[in-house]
């Protein structure tokens, strides 16, 4: 400090205000990394009573005029029921709401909430699961399987690569033969069970690729018996769709034609 003042530095304020800025950004990551700030990636559900009340608060003032009073949905999503737009699980919403869609109608929050008051108005929605309010908004977006990691593990449903011969698969940009082939392989082999746009014995398969990651999407197709006996969210396909996924003996290059064709698919309404 003591040059600036010598040599008469005109930005010694600017100097000071950057270093304790840069001493406050060091301390917010040092709480950051001990768990003491919550944040997007450390965000758990609450369940006691008070966080859940103090939720419904903030929700009532800030939120119900456009998810409606029970967060049955208005201008803004249903909360009640299990699809969601931009993902369901704790970390997801509470990912939505501090960042907004602002292109969609839904602001960002971050500067008006505390971390600590967005993970109680999140916990809060996600206890209307189920409720049943009157004057429902139909679903939006696509059903959230929670599988257990759902609340520890980030995206766990795009992290979970599933199990069988696929380990690693790098996309590139999508190419227009490989796309062909796999619409013609899709049609004759999964069509009897799989539409694009609607469930049909099997899930639609339409934005499928933005549920699921690539190597998932292969091993299912390729080791759908393992999947559905040892893959989490595989085996809760199962229980909801009861009749299992069918091996149709495809090989590698004929499976990862498919999921090119899929990542041309991405509107399932
Ligand atoms: C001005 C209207 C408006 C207000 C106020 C508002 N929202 Fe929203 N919200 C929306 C809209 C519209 C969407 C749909 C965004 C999209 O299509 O991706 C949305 C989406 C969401 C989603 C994601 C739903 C999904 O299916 O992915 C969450 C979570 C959410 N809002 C929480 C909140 C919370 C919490 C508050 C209050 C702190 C709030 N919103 C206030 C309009 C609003
Ligand atoms: C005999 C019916 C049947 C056939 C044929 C079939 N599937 Fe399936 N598939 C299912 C069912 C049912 C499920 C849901 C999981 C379960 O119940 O095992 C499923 C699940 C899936 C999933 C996971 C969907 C999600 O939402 O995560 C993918 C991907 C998939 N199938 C792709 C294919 C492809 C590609 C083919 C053709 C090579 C195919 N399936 C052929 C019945 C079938």
């Amino acid at each position: 400090m003591i040059d600036y003042h010598v040599i008469g530095d005109g930005n010694v304020q600017e100097r000071e205000y950057q270093e304790e800025m840069q001493a406050a950004n060091l301390k917010m990551e040092a709480l950051t990394k001990s768990g003491a700030v919550i944040t997007e990636e450390t965000v758990t559900v609450l369940t006691d009573a008070g966080a859940l009340a103090s939720g419904k608060k903030i929700f009532i003032k800030n939120c119900a005029a456009c998810h409606g009073q029970n967060g049955e949905g208005l201008v803004g999503p249903n909360f009640t029921d299990d699809y969601w737009i931009n993902g369901g699980g704790i970390k997801n919403i509470y990912h939505t709401i501090s960042e907004g869609v602002p292109a969609k109608g839904m602001i960002s929050w971050k500067s008006q909430l505390s971390p600590d008051q967005i993970q109680e108005v999140g916990s809060y929605i996600l206890s209307l699961k189920g409720t049943n309010p009157p004057n429902q908004k139909g679903p939006e977006g696509a059903k959230w399987v929670s599988s257990e990691k759902e609340d520890t593990g980030g995206n766990a449903e795009m992290s979970d690569k599933g199990i069988g011969p696929v380990k690693e698969v790098t996309l590139g940009e999508i190419d227009p033969a490989l796309v062909k082939k796999g619409e013609k392989e899709f049609v004759a082999k999964c069509s009897a069970c799989h539409k694009i746009k609607k469930r049909f014995v099997g899930p639609a398969l339409g934005g499928v690729t933005e549920r699921r990651s690539p190597e998932w999407i292969m091993n299912m197709i390729l080791n759908p018996d393992q999947m559905i006996k040892e893959n989490p969210i595989a085996k809760q396909l199962l229980m909801e769709y009861l009749a299992p996924m069918a091996n149709q003996n495809l090989t590698q290059d004929e499976a990862r034609s498919i999921l090119e064709y899929f990542r041309t698919q991405t509107e399932n309404k």
